[in-house]
């Protein structure tokens, strides 16, 4: 028998209450209990919209291993839905993408007969995709870099490439601070990247805009100087394909 507690899972995307779906605003305001990871303007607003809102931040901590900190994650999300509580889980971007703790959440709330639904939201990709004026019609490849660098992917340089968590390549432990967490991890992946599209190649290291007003922050850089390019834990790489030509798209 379903138990009487459940929960949602929604993203905020990337712009305060304005990337959020109405399906989503729905779920985060009738919610018993409302968890949260998101930046500091959109939490305000949760926090208005719903008062038993409560930050998940704390489950990290400087040098803590991020599996850890996820664990701890579901296991806060979990507590209410087994009080037989309606739950939801608001998390910046799309909270199925390259996000842990959402997808457990989900899938120990099932296997415990609770009922568990993830809402699409908007990820940095999309934001990318709209930003950048990229349709990935031709195919687009999309990897997390420590996972393309360590399982060696193959990847097909006449489709477009997206690399995901290039600041925090190896590392597997939570830092405060939102520089590159791993310069060895960007230079190691450089020297790769250089080797199959070469060492001219204009990339680009793109962060979403985070406010309504704000714009995204979009640096082209020849992959011979990506590894000195000013990269944070919000930076993803555009990788475009090498025109059939040899030139570039
Ligand atoms: C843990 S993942 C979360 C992704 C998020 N769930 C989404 O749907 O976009 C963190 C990674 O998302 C990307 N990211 C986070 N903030 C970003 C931003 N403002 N612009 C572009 N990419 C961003 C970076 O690749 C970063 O390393």
């Amino acid at each position: 028998m379903r138990g009487a507690g459940s929960l949602v899972v929604v993203g905020t995307g990337y712009q305060p209450a304005t990337h959020t779906t109405p399906e989503a605003l729905f779920h985060i305001q009738r919610a018993d209990k409302l968890f949260y990871l998101v930046d500091p303007v959109t939490a305000l607003w949760l926090e208005t919209v719903n008062s038993s809102a409560e930050s998940l931040e704390d489950s990290y901590a400087a040098g803590k291993d991020r599996r850890e900190s996820y664990d701890e994650m579901v296991l806060r999300v979990l507590k209410p839905v087994r009080r037989n509580l309606n739950a939801c889980m608001a998390l910046y971007g799309h909270p199925g993408v390259f996000v842990d703790p959402s997808h457990e959440a989900v899938r120990r709330a099932r296997s415990e007969g609770f009922e568990a639904t993830m809402l699409p939201g908007i990820s940095a990709e999309d934001c990318l995709f709209a930003d950048l004026g990229i349709d990935p019609a031709s195919g687009c490849q999309s990897f997390g870099a420590t996972d393309f660098l360590l399982r060696k992917r193959a990847i097909d340089t006449s489709s477009p490439l997206v690399l995901w968590q290039i600041g925090a390549i190896g590392v597997p432990t939570y830092k405060r601070k939102q520089e590159n967490w791993s310069p060895l991890g960007l230079n190691i992946l450089s020297e790769v990247l250089e080797q199959r599209y070469g060492p001219a190649h204009e990339v680009v290291i793109y962060e979403a805009g985070r406010f309504s007003l704000g714009r995204p922050v979009i640096q082209s850089v020849p992959l011979v100087c990506l590894s000195k390019a000013a990269v944070t834990t919000a930076s993803t790489l555009y990788v475009p394909p090498i025109a059939s030509n040899g030139g570039r798209r």
